[in-house]
């Protein structure tokens, strides 16, 4: 159930619900009677098909409230007002949304949306303490950004629609085998600088990295993103810590590799990089014809980290071969000590950087080798997060289906 409140942020919700709709979802929109001074019911049944709702007494039969809030698996309320978080937190029961949310058991995500000092409000501050920590309301946002007259000194603006996105999914998504886990995922290129101005660096887009971090999350992990310079949004509740050599990146695991439970090697790591790189840019005048760069050794991340990983985590890798897929990918495997190990073959279409789609194998540490069909990355992040899963918690067979 999304519930729209009124604020100029309503027009956003559109795009959740359509989103939501699309992923496969039933969306019930509930409006209020304020927000349908900025959005209409109509836009909504547009994008849902199916009916919006914005009367608690109404021809759509007794007790509306008490089946919406029944059939829920998740209340979502975004945009949600001043007004609302107040009469949401005083527990009233004055129309279908208020009600509604009274009658479900069901997750609730609360994504506020106000001007910045209006949220600032120590009253408004109240209600959202008393939402979070005594309903046990999961609150999204706000963000720092533009805000509809101006301002936007503090915290104000709604999430975008992909972030309220995922919130809703976390709120579902929990798995009890990542929840409260502390993930550690590296993720991109790395660029190593030549001079100012260049860099030695490769395709990656962080893509695979970032989906498996935000797979994570919406599990229920307390996921800690190492990432070199990528174009992508930072995955939505992730901690994220950018980095741009590879010294960097070796450098922030080593800090972080102790406590993870769960280590993801996703980045694309540049093995070396130029020696003494130059403090000014390189003339073309000062080289001549030709030029070489000279290059050294980079650390390896994972490698050098495995003594200080943690005793039981579980740590998967990547290889990214042109050739002899399974052995190369097997010889990394058991040389970086990982308990998965996730291979693609770059010349393949669809596989490999930039692109949205990869075919990986997987091989485990016991032996396994598993080739997966094509599949968008968001899928083949869900794919080793159910082998993560089962490693951390292996299913113990039982012969004979015996117990
Ligand atoms: N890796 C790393 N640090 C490096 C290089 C690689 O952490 N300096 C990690 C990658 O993130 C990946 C795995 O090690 O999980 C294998 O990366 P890959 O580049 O395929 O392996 P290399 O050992 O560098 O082998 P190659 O000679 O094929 O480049």
């Amino acid at each position: 159930m999304l519930g729209v409140t009124g604020g100029i942020a309503a027009y956003k919700s559109i795009q959740v619900a359509r989103d939501l709709t699309r992923l496969g979802a039933e969306v019930d929109v509930v409006l209020t009677h304020s927000a349908q001074k900025f959005v209409a019911p109509l836009s909504f049944e547009g994008v849902t098909g199916r009916r919006a709702l914005t009367d608690l007494f109404s021809a759509e039969g007794a007790a509306l409230h008490v089946r919406l809030g029944r059939d829920a698996d998740v209340v979502c309320v975004a945009p949600a007002t001043a007004d609302f978080l107040a009469r949401a937190a005083q527990g009233r029961a004055d129309d279908l949304l208020c009600t509604t949310l009274l009658a479900t058991r069901a997750p609730v995500v609360i994504c506020p949306a106000m001007n910045d000092r209006m949220f600032a409000h120590p009253q408004v501050q109240e209600n959202l303490v008393h939402l979070r920590d005594r309903l046990g309301y999961h609150v999204a946002g706000p963000v720092e950004g533009a805000l509809a007259v101006g301002e936007g000194e503090g915290p104000g603006r709604m999430l975008e629609p992909w972030q309220i996105e995922e919130a809703v999914g976390r709120a579902l998504g929990r798995s009890p085998n990542l929840d409260g886990r502390r993930v550690l995922v590296t993720a991109g290129p790395t660029q190593e600088p030549i001079d100012p101005v260049r860099y030695v660096g490769n395709r990656s887009s962080g893509r695979m990295g970032y989906a498996i971090a935000q797979a994570a999350w919406r599990r229920g992990a307390l996921v800690t993103l190492v990432t070199g310079p990528s174009e992508l949004d930072h995955p939505y509740g992730t901690d994220v810590i950018p980095v741009e050599t590879a010294v960097e990146m070796h450098e922030a695991v080593s800090g972080l590799i102790g406590t993870a439970e769960v280590s993801v090697f996703a980045a694309a790591v540049a093995d070396f990089r130029p020696v003494g790189p130059r403090a000014q840019k390189i003339k073309r005048e000062s080289e001549g014809a030709a030029m070489s760069v000279e290059m050294e050794a980079n650390p390896d991340v994972a490698l050098d980290t495995v003594p200080a990983r943690r005793p039981g985590s579980i740590a998967v890798g990547f290889a990214l071969e042109t050739g002899d897929l399974v052995e190369n990918a097997r010889g990394k495997l058991v040389r970086k000590r990982f308990d998965l190990l996730v291979a693609n073959d770059a010349n393949e279409e669809g596989a490999g950087f930039g692109v949205a789609t990869n075919r990986v194998t997987l091989l485990g540490a016991e032996g396994s080798v598993e080739a997966l069909p094509l599949l968008g990355k968001d899928e083949v992040a869900e794919e080793i997060l159910d082998r993560v899963e089962r490693l951390l918690h292996p299913v113990v067979e039982t012969a004979g289906g015996e117990a």
